[in-house]
């Protein structure tokens, strides 16, 4: 499907709507999706894939599909599933167990804003991808209308509040907990940061979702803050 475009937005946001009753269809359409945005900018037949953060593995399985050695590394078991990918590792994104530069391209969809120092999170990518390897990027920025995941959009009225009030209407104790594993990420904070850096160039900043005006939506400041919803970031490694 065309991206950006209306159609394709649209697909987007039926499976998201059936996230909870169907997620197995869900997050193959974004693994698809994501997929599509990587090989846009080259094939990943034959080249190395490392998926960090990956959950149970959508995004791998989808990698392998299209003929890339894609590795999974989740540190998290209970968001492996019954069954992981072959070879997934258990490992946290801060400190992954490999050399530098072994990776063509180095993905990580949703794990920004769930951990404490995205800086060091992204240095780690940085570090495992090869002088002109390809890193995607993307999350959901605090001030997005779904920033406070399942408690959103009562996020603007406080973390704790709207924790509160999930528990309250669902009977269920909220995944997220604000400052433990959900963070307050900002799109022009990170920008900034990923811009200031001499090892990566931006070769592309927008929203993952938008139908229209996917780059022009974040390169409003404020504005981007609460209408980009999910920000990826494309950046290559510079050669040394
Ligand atoms: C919202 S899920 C996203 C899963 C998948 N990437 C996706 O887009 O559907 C966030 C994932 O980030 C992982 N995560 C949290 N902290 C991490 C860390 N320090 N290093 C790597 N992954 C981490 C979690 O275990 C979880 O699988």
């Amino acid at each position: 499907m065309k991206d950006p475009s209306i159609r394709r937005s649209l697909a987007l946001f039926r499976a998201f709507l059936h996230e909870q009753d169907d997620p197995e269809s869900c997050y193959a359409l974004l693994a698809q999706d994501a997929a599509d945005q990587v090989e846009a900018y080259g094939a990943v037949e034959g080249r190395t894939v490392v998926d960090v953060g990956g959950g149970s593995g959508y995004f791998t399985e989808e990698f392998r599909r299209r003929g890339a050695n894609a590795y999974l590394f989740e540190p998290d078991v209970r968001e492996l599933g019954p069954k992981p990918p072959d070879s997934t590792v258990v490992a946290d994104g801060y400190l992954l167990p490999l050399a530098d530069g072994v990776a063509d391209v180095c993905f990580s969809s949703n794990v920004l804003e769930h951990v404490a120092d995205p800086q060091t999170f992204v240095s780690e990518m940085v570090r495992v991808t090869r002088p002109d390897g390809l890193i995607y990027v993307s999350f959901t920025n605090w001030l997005s209308p779904w920033g406070g995941h399942e408690w959103a959009p009562w996020h603007y009225l406080g973390a704790e509040r709207a924790r509160a009030r999930y528990h309250r209407r669902t009977g269920k104790a909220a995944k997220h907990t604000l400052g433990e594993n959900l963070f307050a990420v900002h799109i022009g904070t990170t920008l900034r940061q990923v811009r200031a850096r001499d090892d990566v160039t931006v070769v592309s900043a927008r929203s993952r979702y938008w139908p229209f005006l996917a780059g022009a939506v974040a390169k409003a400041p404020g504005l981007r803050e609460f209408a980009t919803w999910n920000l990826l970031l494309i950046l290559r490694r510079c050669p040394p």
